[in-house]
C-alpha cells in the first residue's frame, strides 16, 4: 500500500518548551489512522503542522507526494480538515452552512449543489437540510462538520476529535461515517482520547508529551507491550482489592508489574504463568472477596496506562 503521508522527525518548540519531539510515522492510503493521546500531548500542533498552518521547527512532512513545508497550498484542494473547535454558522441552515463552505472551496454551482445532496445524504442529514444549524444535537453539528470538510472530495482528511462531548450512539454513528469514507478510499487521520475508538482504526500512534511512545496496528502495539494476558478479577471492593494487591506487589509477594482498577474490575500485569494462583490465594489469605477473576486479552486502555507509566517519568518535560 502506498503511503499518503510521511512524518520525519517533525518537531515544534514554543520558545523553549517542545510540543511535538521527533516524532516520525507515515499513514497509508484507504487506512484510518488514529493519533492518540491525553490532553496537551501534542495532537492538534502536529495536525496543524501537516496541513501547512503551523510552521515546524524541524523535520518533513510529505503529503500526498507534496512537501507541506513548501507548497501547501497546493494540497489545499486535495485535503479536508475538520478542527477540534469547528466553525459553523449557527444562524445559517444546513444548506446554507454547505453552500457557504462550498463557495469557499471554489465549487462551481453546479457541481455544488450535486456535492451538497451526496454530502447530506452520505451524513444521514437527508431532510434536515433547512433546519437551522443552532438547533441540531451536538451528534448532528459533527456530522455536518465532516460533510462541510468532505464537500470537495478530498483524498485525505484530518479530523481533530471529531466526536469529542457526543453520546456513544451518535459517536458509533460518525464511526459508520468514517467506514463508509475509506470503502471510497479516503484516507482518514483522526485524533481521539477514546480508547474504543482507538480500536476501530487500523493503525495508531500514541503521542505522550510530544513524543510518540507506541506505534502500530492496535493488535501488534498490545503484542509489543505484553506478551502475557491479563489477570482480570471482579472484586467486592475493588478499590480496596487494588490497594491491597500493590501492597503486596510492592513488598515482593506478587510478581507482578502493574495493578490498575479498571472500572469495577482490577487488571494485574504480570508476566508470572502462575499470576491467578497467586492472587487467588493472597486474596484468600487476606480475607478479600472476589467475584470471579478470569485472564483476558489486554485491552487498549491497558496497553495505553502502561506505556504512559513506563515512559511517563522519562520524557516528562518543563515548560
Ligand atoms: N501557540 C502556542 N504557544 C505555546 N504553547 C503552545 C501553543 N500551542 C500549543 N501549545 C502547547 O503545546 C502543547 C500541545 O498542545 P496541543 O494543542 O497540540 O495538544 P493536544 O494533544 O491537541 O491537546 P488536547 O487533547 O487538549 O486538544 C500544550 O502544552 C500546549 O499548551
Ligand atoms: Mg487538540
Amino acid at each position: 500500500m502506498d503511503n499518503v503521508i510521511t512524518v520525519k522527525n517533525l518537531t515544534k518548540k514554543f520558545g523553549n518548551f517542545t510540543a511535538v519531539d521527533s516524532i516520525s510515522f507515515n499513514v497509508k492510503k484507504g487506512e484510518i489512522f488514529g493519533f492518540l493521546g491525553p490532553n496537551g500531548s501534542g495532537k492538534t500542533t502536529t495536525i496543524r503542522m501537516m496541513l501547512g498552518l503551523l510552521q515546524p521547527t524541524d523535520g518533513d512532512i510529505n503529503v500526498l507526494g507534496i512537501e507541506v513545508d513548501h507548497q501547501a497550498l497546493a494540497l489545499r484542494s486535495r485535503i479536508g480538515y475538520m478542527s477540534q473547535k469547528f466553525s459553523l454558522y449557527n444562524d445559517l441552515t444546513v444548506r446554507q452552512n454547505l453552500n457557504f463552505y462550498g463557495a469557499a472551496y471554489g465549487l462551481a454551482p453546479q457541481v455544488l449543489q450535486k456535492r451538497i445532496d451526496e454530502t447530506l445524504e452520505m451524513a444521514g442529514l437527508e431532510g434536515k437540510g433547512n433546519i437551522k444549524t443552532q438547533e441540531l444535537s451536538g451528534g448532528w453539528r459533527q456530522r455536518l462538520a465532516l460533510g462541510v470538510a468532505i464537500l470537495h472530495n478530498p483524498e485525505v482528511i484530518f479530523l481533530d476529535e471529531p466526536t469529542a462531548g457526543v453520546d456513544p450512539v451518535s459517536r458509533r454513528a460518525f464511526w459508520e461515517l468514517l467506514y463508509e469514507l475509506v470503502k471510497q478510499d479516503v484516507t482518514v487521520f483522526v485524533t481521539t482520547h477514546y480508547m474504543d475508538e482507538a480500536e476501530h482504526c487500523q493503525r495508531l500512534g500514541f503521542i505522550l508529551n510530544g513524543q510518540l511512545i507506541a506505534y502500530g496496528a492496535p493488535g501488534e502495539i498490545k503484542d509489543n507491550t505484553f506478551s502475557a494476558p491479563v489477570l482480570e478479577l471482579a472484586p467486592e471492593n475493588p478499590t480496596e482489592a487494588m490497594r491491597a494487591i500493590q501492597l503486596a506487589v510492592e513488598s515482593g509477594e506478587i510478581k507482578a508489574d502493574d495493578v490498575e482498577l479498571y472500572g469495577s474490575f482490577v487488571h494485574v500485569f504480570s508476566s508470572d504463568p502462575k499470576i491467578e494462583k497467586n492472587v487467588k490465594k493472597f486474596l484468600q489469605k487476606n480475607q478479600i472477596a472476589v467475584k470471579h477473576t478470569t485472564m483476558i486479552e489486554p485491552s487498549l486502555e491497558d496497553v495505553f496506562i502502561a506505556s504512559v507509566r513506563k515512559n511517563g517519568n522519562s520524557v516528562i518535560q518543563q515548560k
